[in-house]
């Protein structure tokens, strides 16, 4: 019998060999101290140098007209849908899971955030689902390529021009996926991205918008500027904040950027080694395989785990002898976002003018969403960066802790 090493066994995965996160290249301490000697850090004094070529840079592997870097993937989907032209008290449809922001920023803004439920072979938002819940008051969607998995666009985009919606896609985890050969982001009014420390282009934090639709690309421009086009003076034309990236975290993004390609085309070799191998394992289930992504960039993987077909063992304990193991995986968001207190009619109803319908949502369930909750196993984009084949590393424990389950 083979001992698990959640009950002290040697650790199936002690090969698995996953690169640290993020990593300070000779480049960002080239472009870094660049900015920094240049003494110009902000980009509406002297002029941008790395902020613009970051946007351009940005702009150019994104297959995107405009680009405008804010200072965080929150921010960015404020300002999308203020750009947008979002009133108080209008209806967004949003995935129920995905991290906050995505809706967070709605109520932020003064809209009413909508949940709509998700596909569990994607993680996207169910094109079947916004159809049923589109009401006369809906103005708009915000999807979200979730994991890097591009959302069906196909299903999307006839809604949207049926409706009349706006439609942002959140694409903080996806950085250079592409859909029929055209890059996530420019299939809306605006794409989103984030470069929190965590996501694929990391820059501690910071944001971009992106569109190809100059009016937009102005009103987006000077929502970011507090309200004035960039070298203006101080002639504000409309009511709005500060959402400028500084010119160093331009500099520190530029050298992160440039390092996406190779590193996508690595976790994309790797993702093909896992799902080949994972998809041998009876009881896990991986992404559906979609032939019109012709390309991925990734911010987390995901995969979920048949309790049922691994003798019994609840997710949770199997993820923690997985991790005993040496597979740093995790069960994603705990909550679905219409059970979170911040959703809470209280809370929505102090950020909208008085008289809004708002939804009840504790009493949601939305039996995509539930499902994922108890079944999603996660792994960080970073393990796609695994050296050589040390990525089978973690089949192979999955696979160890399935044939000696009874342990647990
Ligand atoms: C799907 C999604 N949207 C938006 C954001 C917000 O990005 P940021 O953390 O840069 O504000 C995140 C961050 O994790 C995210 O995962």
């Amino acid at each position: 019998m083979t001992k698990l090493a959640i009950n002290g066994g040697p650790k199936a995965a002690s090969d698995l060999e996953i690169p640290r996160w993020p990593q300070c290249t000779e480049k960002s301490k080239e472009y870094v101290m660049d900015s920094l000697e240049s003494e110009k850090w902000c980009r509406i004094i002297d002029g941008a140098d790395w902020v613009d070529r970051f946007e351009e840079e940005f702009a150019d592997l994104h297959d995107a007209e405009h680009a405008i870097a804010v200072s965080n993937g929150t921010v960015a989907i404020e300002l999308a849908l203020r750009a947008s032209g979002l009133e108080p008290g209008d209806e967004v449809l949003v995935p129920a899971y995905t991290f906050i922001a995505t809706a967070s920023a709605v109520a932020c803004m003064g809209g009413v955030p909508k949940f709509v439920d998700v596909d569990p072979d994607t993680f996207n938002i169910d094109p079947e689902s916004v159809r049923e819940n589109i009401t006369e008051d809906t103005v708009g969607i915000v999807g979200v390529h979730f994991g890097g998995y591009p959302m069906d666009v196909d299903e999307l985009l006839p809604i949207v021009e049926e409706h009349g919606l706006f439609f942002i896609e959140d694409a903080a985890h996806a950085q250079g996926s592409a859909w029929r050969g055209q890059k996530v982001g420019t299939f809306g009014d605006f794409g989103t991205f984030s470069f929190q420390q965590s996501k694929s282009v990391a820059g501690g934090e910071g944001g971009i918008v992106v569109t190809d639709d100059e009016v937009l690309a102005e009103e987006a421009s000077l929502v970011h500027n507090i309200g004035r086009p960039v070298g203006a003076g101080y002639k504000h034309t409309m009511l709005s904040s500060n959402y400028r990236l500084p010119e160093l975290q331009g500099a520190l993004l530029t050298a992160q950027l440039e390092k996406l390609p190779a590193e996508n085309e690595r976790r994309q070799e790797n993702e093909r080694r896992l799902v080949e191998a994972l998809e041998e394992i009876e009881g896990i289930h991986t992404l559906r395989e979609d032939d019109r992504i012709t390309d991925r960039g990734y911010c987390v993987y995901n995969f979920r785990y048949d309790a049922e077909a691994f003798g019994g063992p609840s997710r949770d304990r199997f993820l923690e002898a997985l991790r005993a193991e040496g597979v740093p995986a995790s069960s994603g968001y705990g909550l679905p976002l219409y059970k979170q207190p911040a959703f809470s009619r209280a809370q929505l109803g102090s950020m909208v003018p008085p008289g809004t319908d708002i939804p009840v949502n504790r009493h949601l369930h939305l039996p995509g969403v539930e499902e994922i909750m108890e079944t999603n196993i996660r792994l960080s984009h970073t393990a796609l960066l695994a050296e050589d084949e040390s990525i089978l590393a973690i089949p192979r424990a999955i696979e160890k802790v399935k044939r000696n389950a009874d342990q647990l």
